[in-house]
């Protein structure tokens, strides 16, 4: 019920900008929206979701080759485009929320999805792990750091640690972000009105905590969407 007079707001909301702001996706991500389409809920919020994250900039910095895992995937929107613009990219995505796992299924061969708390992925050994705003969802900062110490640890050597975070600023756009993370993020996908606290970090304390686990950190500009965006690859050293 709260999912669905929320989904109508969004849709009203949102189909406005979407129709003032139609600029042509990548291919390859159209091809990935297009997978959504089956479904008219999940079909909107992939275009919704392309228009407000800078997924064409994060796919981009992703190696064409490699075993890389989407923690906190949701419905699986990057993963899928990332196997679809790599075919020699092996995808694993992992979300706590089994209805959106069950969403993220395309059947591409080259994906992987798994209904798991990402605190408990282990012994992957990935190239690349990319987290595209979960951390500020756990439930602490406490689990953030013990998240991310997992994740070095569990990260190849030389591989990388992609992050996609809300950058906290003086400006519309991080209003908009807290507005959407405390309600309609909620509504839409907790079943919740008002949503738990989350636990945004400002971008210099992301980057000495990342530096301080040994990671070689940097900064990506992110420019020209709706909600505060920062983006940090940290790279783990090769010896
Ligand atoms: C804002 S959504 C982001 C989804 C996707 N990464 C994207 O950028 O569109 C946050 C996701 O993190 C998931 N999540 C939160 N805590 C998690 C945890 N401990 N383990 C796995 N997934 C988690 C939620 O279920 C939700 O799907």
């Amino acid at each position: 019920m709260i999912r669905s007079v929320a989904g109508f707001f969004v849709k009203i909301f949102f189909g406005f900008f979407l129709r003032i702001d139609k600029k042509p996706l990548h291919p390859d991500l159209e091809k990935a929206c297009r997978l959504y389409e089956e479904d008219s809920f999940t079909g909107l919020f992939s275009r919704i979701r392309v228009w407000d994250a800078p997924f064409e900039q994060v796919e981009k910095l992703v190696p064409k080759k490699g075993l890389i895992l989407d923690l906190g995937c949701g419905d699986g929107l990057l993963a899928n485009y990332l196997a679809i613009s790599g075919p020699e990219r092996k995808i694993v995505g992992v979300d706590l929320n089994k209805e959106r796992i069950k969403h993220a299924q395309k059947g591409l061969k080259n994906t992987r999805f798994i209904h798991e708390d990402a605190l408990k992925e282990k012994g992957l050994s990935p190239d690349v792990i990319i987290m595209s705003h979960v951390l500020h969802h756990l439930k602490s900062f406490e689990a953030q750091d013990k998240l991310l110490q997992d994740c070095i640890a569990g990260l190849r050597k030389g591989g990388k640690l992609i992050i996609l975070e809300i950058k906290p600023s003086l400006s519309l756009e991080y209003l908009v972000t807290i507005v959407v993370d405390y309600t309609i993020y909620p509504m839409l996908f907790e079943k919740k009105i008002i949503g738990s606290r989350v636990y945004y970090r400002k971008e210099g304390n992301w980057v000495n905590l990342l530096s301080s686990c040994g990671l070689n950190v940097k900064r990506e500009k992110v420019t020209g969407k709706p909600f505060s965006h920062m983006i940090l690859v940290a790279e783990k050293s090769r010896i």
